[in-house]
């Protein structure tokens, strides 16, 4: 197949497409120009918040976004070096904890913003809606499938507010993308292929004493105790099975997630999920690493989901047959088009109308709302008491293919997916794996 071209663009798509870019491309990913925020809300209509998990996307949330829609009040990490360090950009906060439930008893918090590592997302999330907050949990929202349940049903109980941070969800190139595949002017879509990346191969890593001010014991959380690595923590915590999904859940919850929102009525029912190829960088003996001083998530994968319907869904580490490493092709009946961070090409892009791209053919999917930044997004929701555009119940549902693609590959075998008992068929090995080992006192209940 050839790559996709470039469209040409007239003066109101290329307008458009400077909102966009302004929005996608790196470092500038969550800025939206100021037009499209609309009013700073008074000093009073301000939401009082908490961040959770102090590291690399709690900063940009802190220097990009919260502000001034949010006031962050109080700050809390496990690594009392990081909370001290995170002042500089929350200088009014009061760092709490080490334990995050000390964040939780304060009755001035509304919101908070859970930034950890991958496997403490949903304990603290379920924690902080029983505790009344409405809660921005940064993507990927579960670590397992039956996470999934326990949030949802969490949720129901407590009539709060769930946002997940995919923010491409808010993105108008995406939306578009989203939009023109669900709206049948192209037929039925087929196919869609997905890049995300492969994890990088890492180690040995040596053992080290664990850094005075780390508390490694609640870092580790639900998962085993086990020496410190520093490889293991900070920032590369998404390499470790122990931890989190690799590339599988942390791109595949932005990119698998917006593949199945185009894919909208065609991804519903059976799913079989077939690993093609799949790599890891350490020998697996019943899907478990072998060695424990590297890391240890697929390096590279080729993994087809086909839908009870006919279409596919195509997730690859990269896609250099198509002309992209990362990104998402969208096949329809009539015709394909190309959209990630900052690009959204194609002839059927080229065709669309001003109408189209004066955010008529996207406004649906926003619930009528106009574009907007995703923590403003947030921020309207909470005070409309409103789920958001980023819900739990669609992101849990798009990032379980995310994680049975990542059981297919470790247990090295297809797959086959009821969605509606959340149960792999005929595979009782598969179904003990929709659940984690949980350490005693740190089970997500
Ligand atoms: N939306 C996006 O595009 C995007 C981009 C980057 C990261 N993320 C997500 O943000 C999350 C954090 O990623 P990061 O790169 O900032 O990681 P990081 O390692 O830099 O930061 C995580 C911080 O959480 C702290 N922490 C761990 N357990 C804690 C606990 N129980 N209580 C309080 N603090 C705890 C750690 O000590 C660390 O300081 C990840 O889940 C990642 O997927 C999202």
């Amino acid at each position: 197949m050839r790559p996709v071209a470039s469209p040409q663009r007239g003066p109101s798509r290329r307008d458009f497409h400077k909102t966009t870019l302004l929005a996608a491309t790196a470092g500038g990913w969550f800025s939206l120009p100021q037009s499209d925020l609309g009013a700073a809300p008074a000093v009073n209509d301000r939401l009082t918040a908490a961040v959770i998990g102090c590291g690399g996307m709690a900063t940009i949330h802190a220097q990009h976004q919260l502000e001034p829609h949010f006031h962050i009040a109080a700050i809390c990490d496990v690594d009392q070096t990081r909370a001290e360090a995170y002042r500089a950009v929350a200088p009014d906060a009061e760092v709490v904890g080490p334990d995050y439930r000390d964040v939780l008893e304060r009755d001035e918090i509304d919101v908070v913003f859970v930034t950890t590592p991958d496997h403490w997302h949903a304990k603290i999330t379920v924690d902080a809606l029983r505790a009344g907050k409405d809660v921005y949990c940064e993507k990927p929202l579960t670590f397992s499938v039956d996470e999934g349940r326990v949030i949802e049903s969490t949720l129901a109980a407590t009539d709060r507010i769930l946002q997940v941070g995919t923010q491409q969800r808010s993105d108008p190139n995406f939306q578009t993308a989203v939009a023109l595949a669900r709206s049948g002017r192209l037929g039925a879509v087929r196919k869609v292929t997905v890049a995300i990346g492969g994890g990088p191969a890492g180690g040995p890593f040596a053992s080290r004493p664990v850094p005075s001010g780390l508390d490694w014991n609640r870092w580790l959380g639900q998962a085993t105790m086990t020496e410190y690595i520093p490889e293991r923590c900070h920032g590369n915590f998404r390499w470790w099975y122990e931890y989190s999904g690799g590339k599988l859940t942390d791109w595949g919850a932005h990119h698998v997630d917006i593949a199945m929102w185009a894919l909208g009525t065609a991804a519903k029912g059976k799913v079989r999920i077939e690993v093609v190829r799949s790599e890891h960088p350490v020998p697996l003996r019943n899907g478990q690493p072998t060695q424990a001083d590297r890391y240890n998530t697929a390096t590279s994968f080729d993994i087809r989901c086909r839908m009870q319907g006919g279409a596919e869904l195509i997730i690859r580490d990269s896609a250099p047959d198509l002309g992209f490493e990362n990104g998402i092709l969208i096949e329809c009946e009539g015709g394909r088009y190309f959209v990630n961070r900052g690009k959204l090409t194609g002839k059927p892009i080229e065709d669309l109308s001003q109408q189209d791209l004066s955010q008529a053919l996207t406004s649906d999917l926003r619930g009528g709302r106009p574009v907007m930044s995703h923590t403003r997004h947030f921020y309207e929701c909470v005070h409309r008491r409103q789920q958001p555009i980023s819900d739990a119940a669609s992101h849990v549902r798009h990032l379980n293919l995310c994680h049975l693609a990542n059981i297919g590959q470790r247990l090295g075998r297809d797959v086959h997916w009821d969605p509606e008992s959340r149960s792999v068929i005929d595979d009782p090995e598969a179904n003990r794996w929709l659940r984690r080992e949980q350490r005693h006192g740190f089970e997500v209940v």
